[in-house]
Order: C-alpha cells, then sequence, then structure tokens
C-alpha cells in the first residue's frame, strides 16, 4: 500500500480469498495482487475463481515458495507476474504497469467483440429505407437502457424481429428474453402465467410455480399483444411496472424482479384508452419510448432487399439451387403490391414462389393472382410519356401517390420524399380540382 497508493491506485486489501471474491463480485478490479499460499485457497484457485466472476481482471502473484513449475503454470493461466516476496518497489511497479495495460487490452477486446456480436445480430434484419433507418437508430439509442418500450405497427411488420434485436443488443443478452402472448392465453390464466402461484393458490396449482416475471430475471420480458390484457391485470402489471416487484398469486410477500418489458401491439393503443379498454396510466408507463414500424408499402425497395432475402433462405431450405434469382417482372409485381400482411406476407409469398418454380428464375407467373392482377390493373403504375411538361409529369405523379395512400397527405408525402408543405404547395398549384380528388 505504501508503493501504490501515492500513485492514484485505488486499493482494497483483503485477508481471506473468499472475502476478495465476493467484492470482486460486487466491483470487477482492473488488477488483484494475491499471494500464492492462502488459507482455503492457493493462488492458481483464486485466479480461476476470480476470473470467471470478473473476466478482464488481470492478475499477479506474489510468492514466498512458489517454484518455478508453479510460477509456469500460473504464468500459463495468464497472470501477467511472479514474483518473489516481498517485491521491490521498483518491479512491483512495473508489472503493475504492464498488468493495467493488459486488463485495458482485455476489455477493449470485449467491447469490440460485443459490438462485432451486436453487428451479426442485426445482420438478420432487413431493410435500408429511410423509414426502416429510424427505426433502427432507435434501436441502437434504447437497447442500452432498462426503458420500457412499446412497439407499435400492423400485423407482419417485425414488432418481434425487433423486440428480440433491442434484447440482443442490450446488455442483457445473455440473460432470458420471455416472450409472452397475452391474447394466447386466456385470461384467467394470464395472471398466475405473469406472477406465478404458489401451492393451492387455485384449483389445480399442485405446486409452486414462478412465473414469466420471474423467469424473465435479469433478462427481458416481450409482452406481445399488450392491449388484449383484460383491465383488471392491467391494474396489477401498472403496479408492477411502478414498484418493481411482484406477487405470485396466493402469497402476501412481494418478490423485487429485475426485468426490462418490451411490449407490442398492432392496436392504437389511445383509441383504446379513449374506448375505456386500456388504462391511461398503464399507457403512459408503455409509452416512455414508442416505436413504430412502417408498413411495409411505406418501405419501399426494402421490398426487393427483403424479398431476395427470403429468397435466398429458402433457395437453401428446398434446395432449390436450380434456381438463380428474382426476375425482373417478379419484382415488378412485388413493388406493385401494397402488401396488408407486410413482411409476413412477402416471406409467405417467396415460399410459395420458391416451391412453385419450375427452374431458372422466379418470373411474375410463380406469383399469386392476386398480386398479378393488382400490378396488371395498373395498380400503382401512372403513365408518363416523353411529352409531357415536367410539371405534367409530376402533377400525375403526386395524384396518384395520394390515390394509393388513400388520400393521406403525410402518407403519401413520405411516398414522394417531399414535405408535407411541399405536397401542399403543390397541390394548390394544380387548383381546386388536384385538392379535391386529394380528400
Ligand atoms: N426487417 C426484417 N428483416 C427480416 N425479416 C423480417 C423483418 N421484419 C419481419 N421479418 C419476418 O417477418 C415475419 C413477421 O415478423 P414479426 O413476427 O416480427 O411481425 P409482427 O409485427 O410481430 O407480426 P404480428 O403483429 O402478426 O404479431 C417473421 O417471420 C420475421 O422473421
Ligand atoms: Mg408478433
Amino acid at each position: 500500500a505504501a508503493v501504490l497508493e501515492p500513485e492514484g491506485h485505488e486499493l482494497r486489501t483483503f485477508t481471506r480469498p473468499d472475502a476478495a471474491l465476493d467484492a470482486a463480485r460486487e466491483e470487477p478490479p482492473a488488477v488483484t495482487i494475491t499471494d500464492f499460499a492462502m488459507p482455503g485457497m492457493n493462488g492458481l484457485e483464486l485466479v480461476e475463481a476470480l476470473r470467471a466472476v470478473s473476466p478482464d481482471t488481470t492478475f499477479l502473484v506474489v510468492s514466498g515458495q512458489a517454484t518455478v513449475e508453479d510460477a509456469v503454470e500460473l504464468m500459463k493461466h495468464g497472470v501477467v507476474d511472479v514474483m518473489v516476496k516481498p517485491p521491490r518497489a521498483r518491479s512491483l511497479r512495473r508489472s503493475l504497469a504492464l498488468a493495467l495495460s493488459q486488463h485495458e487490452l482485455a476489455a477493449e477486446n470485449r467491447r469490440l467483440r460485443d459490438a462485432l456480436r451486436a453487428h451479426r445480430r442485426l445482420s438478420g434484419v432487413i431493410g435500408t429505407s429511410p423509414a426502416f433507418e429510424k427505426v433502427l437508430r432507435l434501436v441502437e439509442k434504447v437497447a442500452p437502457t432498462d426503458s420500457t418500450v412499446l412497439l407499435t405497427g400492423e400485423t407482419g411488420t417485425g414488432k418481434e424481429v425487433i423486440a428480440d434485436a433491442i434484447h440482443e443488443l442490450s446488455p442483457r443478452a445473455e440473460r432470458p428474453l420471455v416472450k409472452v402472448h397475452c391474447a394466447a392465453i386466456p385470461a384467467t390464466l394470464l395472471e398466475a402465467q405473469l406472477f406465478g402461484h404458489v401451492r393451492g393458490a387455485f384449483t389445480g396449482a399442485v405446486r409452486d410455480r414462478h412465473g414469466f416475471f420471474e423467469e424473465a430475471s435479469g433478462g427481458t420480458l416481450f409482452l406481445d399483444e399488450v392491449g388484449e390484457i383484460p383491465l383488471e391485470l392491467q391494474t396489477k402489471l401498472l403496479r408492477v411496472l411502478q414498484t418493481g416487484e411482484i406477487q405470485r398469486l396466493g402469497e402476501a410477500q412481494p418478490r423485487r424482479v429485475d426485468v426490462r418489458v418490451i411490449a407490442a401491439t398492432h392496436r392504437d393503443l389511445e383509441d383504446e384508452v379513449r374506448e375505456g379498454r386500456f388504462r391511461e396510466d398503464l399507457f403512459y408507463r408503455l409509452h416512455v419510448i414508442p416505436i413504430e414500424i412502417p408498413p411495409l408499402r411505406r418501405r419501399g425497395d426494402d421490398v426487393v432487399l427483403l424479398a431476395r432475402h427470403f429468397f435466398a433462405r429458402e433457395r437453401e431450405r428446398q434446395r432449390r439451387d436450380d434456381l438463380r434469382g428474382l426476375a425482373p417482372d417478379a419484382l415488378d409485381v412485388l413493388r406493385a403490391w401494397d402488401w396488408p400482411g407486410n413482411v409476413r406476407e412477402l416471406e409467405n409469398v417467396i415460399e410459395r414462389a420458391v416451391t412453385l418454380a419450375e427452374g431458372g428464375e422466379i418470373t411474375a407467373a410463380d406469383l399469386p393472382e392476386r398480386l398479378r392482377a393488382a400490378a396488371a390493373s395498373g395498380h400503382g403504375a401512372v403513365e408518363i410519356t416523353p411529352d409531357m411538361t415536367l410539371r405534367e409529369a409530376e402533377r400525375v405523379l403526386i395524384l396518384a401517390a395520394l390515390e394509393r395512400a388513400g388520400g393521406n397527405r403525410k402518407e403519401a408525402a413520405a411516398r414522394l420524399g417531399i414535405s408535407q408543405a411541399t405536397l401542399y404547395r403543390k397541390l394548390a398549384q394544380y387548383g381546386a380540382a388536384g385538392e379535391r380528388s386529394a380528400e
């Protein structure tokens, strides 16, 4: 201590290895200096035990009687230096500097590994459209926090995919992600399933059981279709979110749980609140970080990226090496469709096409009739010819985009890649007729 403390190192001293282990669990040390012969545990055992709780710690061993063999063994286990007792101040300083720099290297390595892993895990999530990139940026931002996230979006937009990504990118990734499909569990069972129960709490409760909250301890709980939770249970859920404590059914003593909650719904929860079907206070508690996943029809060429992704996957899965890819006419049909079932619908369409395709390429003929009919009827296609003025062409395009968006100007503007203000201005220029057809 006389040597190290004046140099600004924070030093904690222990006389027993198990006390050191407990402390390391609380606050991992950068470097551990340990004796070789100690009560209850030798230096090597302590190194192994500490490394398990604190993987980035580096070690110096001080020893009165370690043999050369011991020293070699210790170094093999990653001990930076083995010094004879008592070490001289100079050699202690030098070894400590080495151990510290190795610790920093180890920590940096692990940060890089984590980042790499995060990257790999996000790589199964396909999409580069501005609307989807916005979602991904939010995901990266909220993942490291413990904030409650509410995912909204039409069916098949990828709510579960995004919930997975948030968990995988979070510090909780090594702990469980527990998924609860709230709509699929009968209301009477849901409470016991979420919070657990003790034996005899109700007929059929033959033994104690923990619930999903306890199962997700240290990890993430995904409440899918949270809008379907009955009102009485919403009250209890709110209390759990506020206090961080659950109560097993039939048990008086509350239990603390450390769980991050991600909720999802295809409903407009604000509507549900207005209609009195969803508690307003719970809505605000869940709504801390809302992420709205845009429908596929607003993600531009993500349709093509996703189609190619699913195609590659299905070709492999169905062993269709004879298939080269998606023909341009097939892509045109895919682009023209509105995808009410979103990514899931696209996934099914491609899976079916790979099954049906004769060989060579997937063509429009391999796609479902409803898609082809829509594309053929000019659904989504407009006629722009070289003898039009740019202004005329623009007008045709803007009115078609409005029609496609069902008159929703915000959506039409997003589709066209212009601001709503610009859209309004252009519509005003086209005059009353344009305005009317926009309604
Ligand atoms: N961005 C994406 N990249 C790759 N696959 C995706 C993407 N989004 C969705 N998928 C795939 O589409 C399917 C539907 O996604 P998911 O189940 O996450 O949708 P959802 O919004 O939860 O739908 P629902 O409301 O019906 O529960 C899944 O098979 C999923 O793997
Ligand atoms: Mg889902």
